[in-house]
């Protein structure tokens, strides 16, 4: 799909559909509402009114003009009231009317612009086109091709001022969206597809293209760094383990950011084996994948700090090499863990993970983890859960992910919790009991950062839609890529 700006009114812009967005206490009077349907001599307004079209948002409806103006047809699209609208009701209503677009096979289609005060030409832009990149995803790698795919979008700008404010949206909306896709992409491909090598290779040839320094573990490495916890949890597969490292460090960057990935490419709960919904188990990677396709985007957006970049791969399978319950493992900062449920296997590899990037001297640590069930419980499909041990870092991911429209909600990490996760034999056990088990997995991965500003989401609610609940106009079942825009917004905001 390709991307242009355009400074033609949209009653005389030529294209395939032409979106107009109608907001539901202002019907077809304003904006590029309005002006169309003047030039349809009313037509727009009363056919509307026939269809009873109330502006509910993302219901959309389709018009052919027959040749009155340049575009073919207009495809309305609700936006909810005006009060209470957000970029996020903007992003809905781009991706449900490039949804529809895709439908009528249109492959040419033109988005006028859309005010919204008080936010900026440039975020509603982004957040637009990030609508229509991510509505228009499918996973079809290994299908027959669908066509009808739309090719070429235009964003009209309103007026002079405007256009270097939409430009400036349209490349940034681009980067923040693709990376999503990307992202989306790796989490749905089939886990006999993407393991840990193969994983660590794709990260390599992002690091090429981004101009990342990129470094891998194979398990001697592995063993030589000390990191016992990850060796164990990857030694149940054929599929060995990687580490994975990326670096992004831009001249005077006055900060150190590391970002760590759960990425487990395939869970089966090891020796204590899942024992429903294994199929979904390919997505417990979705952590690492985010944190890959943030680090792909840095460059392109000129991120201004250094970010540090570790994803643990494994696969969590049986065998007779696999970890079993009771065994005792040292991580790599020398705390001992006892793996008392083998399923409890993210905090474990992440405990590595962790300690390593510590060794970089990150001024703040946010790991992302499709870590635990219990996140799902407390939030349905609906946010991901947030732990912290600073209250300003939490405070600056949570307004971050406003900006990019992810839901996260935050969880609190009270010291009791660490009580049920220390093991009368080791330092720490991995299972601490049902209740509260987002917290104690995060209090867990608190022991590993060495008192740094770190941030925890438990992704497992929102990373991978297996029904229909949590969908939406830009979420499809499958892979959502949820983190990467919460990311790249934290880091764009500065400190
Ligand atoms: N990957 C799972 C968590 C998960 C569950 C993600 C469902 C997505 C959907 C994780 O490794 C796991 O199995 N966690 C256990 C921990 C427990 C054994 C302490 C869980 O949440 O049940
Ligand atoms: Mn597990
Ligand atoms: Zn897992």
């Amino acid at each position: 799909m390709e991307f242009v700006t355009a400074s033609t009114a949209p009653e005389s812009t030529s294209c395939d559909a032409l979106v107009v967005g109608i907001f539901q206490d202002a019907g077809p009077t304003e904006g590029a509402a309005g002006r169309v349907d003047k030039a349809l001599g009313g037509l727009l307004a009363a056919s509307l009114a026939e269809e009873r079209f109330d502006g509910k948002p993302a219901k959309t409806t389709v018009l052919h003009t027959h040749g009155r103006i340049p575009a073919r047809r207009i495809i309305t699209v609700g936006l909810g009231p005006k009060a209470g609208a957000s970029l996020d009701t903007l992003r809905k209503g781009a991706a449900a009317a490039i949804a529809r677009a895709r439908e009528l096979h249109a492959g040419h289609v033109a988005f006028p612009m859309i005010a919204l005060p008080p936010h900026s030409a440039e975020l509603i832009t982004q957040a637009r086109v990030e609508g229509i990149i991510l509505g228009h995803y499918r996973f079809a790698k290994y299908k027959k091709p669908e066509d009808g795919e739309v090719t070429q979008v235009t964003l009209l700008v309103g007026n002079h001022e405007q256009a270097k404010h939409v430009e400036d949206g349209r490349a940034r909306g681009l980067i923040t969206g693709e990376a999503t896709v990307f992202a989306r992409d790796l989490v749905n491909e089939p886990p006999n597809q993407l393991f840990p090598e193969r994983l660590a290779e794709i990260a390599h040839d992002i690091a090429k293209k981004a101009n990342l320094k990129y470094m891998v573990f194979d398990p001697d490495a592995l063993e030589a760094l000390g990191m016992r916890a990850i060796l164990a949890v990857g030694g149940g597969s054929a599929n060995p383990p990687r580490l994975i490292t990326l670096e992004y460090a831009p001249p005077r960057a006055k900060r150190t950011v590391a970002l760590v990935g759960k990425g487990v490419c395939f869970d089966s709960g090891g020796i204590n084996i899942k024992t429903s919904d294994l199929q979904w188990m390919k997505s417990d990677m979705a952590g690492g994948a985010a944190v890959i396709a943030t680090m792909k985007a840095l460059s392109a957006l000129r991120i201004p700090v250094r970010v540090f970049g570790v994803v643990a791969a494994v696969e969590n399978m049986l065998s007779g090499r696999a970890a079993k319950p009771g065994d005792i493992v040292r991580a790599m900062n020398g705390k001992t863990i006892e793996i008392n449920n083998t399923d409890a296997e993210g905090r474990v590899i992440l405990a590595d993970a962790l300690a390593y990037a510590v060794q970089q001297e990150p001024d703040e640590i946010v790991d992302l983890a499709t870590l635990t069930g219990s996140a799902i419980v407390a939030l349905g499909y609906h946010a991901a859960a947030l732990m912290s041990n600073t209250a300003a870092l939490a405070d600056r991911l949570l307004r971050a992910a406003e900006t990019a429209g992810e839901r996260i909600w935050q969880l609190p990490l009270y010291e009791e919790f660490l009580e049920d996760m220390r093991s009368p034999i080791a330092d720490l056990h991995n299972s601490g009991g049902r209740y509260g088990g987002a917290e104690k997995g995060a209090i867990f991965l608190r022991e590993f950062v060495d008192g740094r500003p770190w941030a925890h989401l438990d992704i497992a609610p929102t990373a991978f839609l297996e029904h229909r609940e949590g969908t939406g106009p830009y979420l499809q079942k499958g892979g959502t890529g949820f983190g990467v825009r919460t990311l790249l917004a934290y880091l764009s905001a500065g400190s």
